[in-house]
């Protein structure tokens, strides 16, 4: 065999491992030169019938050839190598340019932000802020108050009834709305003072609102089974009615945002307050301009009330309100369907926050 051949054996080998383009079609080009039966190989064999001078020549002149493609063959391996890795590499490369994926700020619910509110402008004129049980006794929720099993006012506020009973015997019920909780804070109001009160202290005044989620079997435009409420009470030994409507007129004034706003008494009945009103407002301008609009039960608490409080009516008076925070937040912002506020759309949330 000339150099030539030999050249060109390795030349052969050359081209095949460059045109593989997988490590299998490499591995398959080098079985047919270095492997068992490749050229190489069988040019080995052949030096068996050679004499010792010729193996000597022969034998160098394969074994460079050898060398040679062994070179070619694992330099292509390495390309091959290091072509998959920049492959991978830019197969999982990170796009640092792409804008993340961020959670959208979530923001409060119109009547949430109503209640906000309301316990700051409370808060301000001196009022604590209490919370109590959804899941009320019916003592609490209608006895108390002085409305009685089987009480005609009862149908009023026809509720929700749990599968428990309470120690009457009457099941619980989800509060029809948060005046329990005048006796259930009054309670605890006493409570906090006894020891002082028993040293010959006079106990300080109630003054808290309580507001929250209620209950009632009513569901249109302007009815939910579920809405909230705020309650208010202000007892003392010289809590009047003045007092209430000065309450009440500072309120509306700063939850609205506008001294020109009147608020209106019109008789009422509660079981629990006596007397008892209607609280209605008017705006001076605006879109409800010169309109009555009704906010608020309210009245002047009643003597059995305060007598199931542990408070002595001869001594202690003063008045409580419950005002429907929806149908403050529908009023504030112009909101004519009480549903919007449970359907969850974003498009209607959206716009408060
Ligand atoms: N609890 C009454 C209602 O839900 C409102 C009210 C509260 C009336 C306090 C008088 C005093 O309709």
């Amino acid at each position: 065999m000339t150099t030539q051949e030999f050249d060109s054996i390795v030349a052969n080998a050359r081209d095949a491992f460059a045109t593989a383009r997988t490590p299998a079609e490499l591995e398959n080009a080098k079985a047919q030169y270095v492997g068992k039966s490749g050229r190489i190989t069988e040019l080995m064999k052949g030096l068996a019938a050679l004499s010792v001078e010729d193996k000597k020549t022969r034998g160098a002149a394969i074994n460079q050839a050898k060398q040679a493609i062994e070179a070619a063959l694992n330099a292509r391996r390495q390309a091959l190598a290091d072509a998959e890795l920049e492959a991978q590499l830019k197969a999982e490369a990170l796009d640092v340019s792409l804008p993340g994926r961020v959670r959208e700020p979530g923001g409060l619910h119109p009547v949430s932000l109503t209640l906000e509110r309301i316990e700051q402008i409370f808060a301000s004129m001196g009022f604590d802020v209490a919370d109590g049980p959804e899941v009320e006794s019916d003592w609490h929720s209608f006895t108390s108050l002085n409305n009685p099993p089987n009480h005609p006012a009862r149908s009023m506020q026809d509720t929700f009834y749990v599968d428990i009973d309470g120690d009457d015997g009457i099941p619980y019920n989800l509060r029809p709305h948060t005046s329990p909780m005048q006796v259930r804070y009054a309670h605890q109001h006493i409570k906090r003072y006894a020891d002082g009160v028993k040293r010959g202290e006079t106990m300080p005044e109630i003054r808290v609102i309580a507001p929250g989620r209620t209950y009632r079997v009513d569901s249109d435009a302007t009815h939910s089974p579920m809405f909230h409420q705020v309650e208010g009470l202000w007892i003392d030994e010289d809590i009047s009615f003045a007092d209430l409507k000065g309450v009440y007129l500072n309120f509306v004034r700063a939850f609205f945002e506008t001294d020109d706003l009147q608020v209106r008494f019109r008789p009422s009945y509660f079981p629990f307050t006596e007397p008892s009103a209607e609280i209605d407002i008017a705006f001076g301008s605006g879109p409800l301009n010169g309109r009555w609009l009704e906010v608020s039960g309210a009245g002047q608490v009643h003597p059995t009330v305060l007598r199931n409080m542990g408070l002595d009516p001869d001594r202690y008076i003063g008045f409580a309100f419950g005002s429907g925070l929806e149908r403050l937040t529908m009023l504030r912002y112009g909101i004519n369907d009480l549903r919007l506020f449970y359907e969850g759309d974003l498009r209607f949330l959206k716009q408060f926050n």
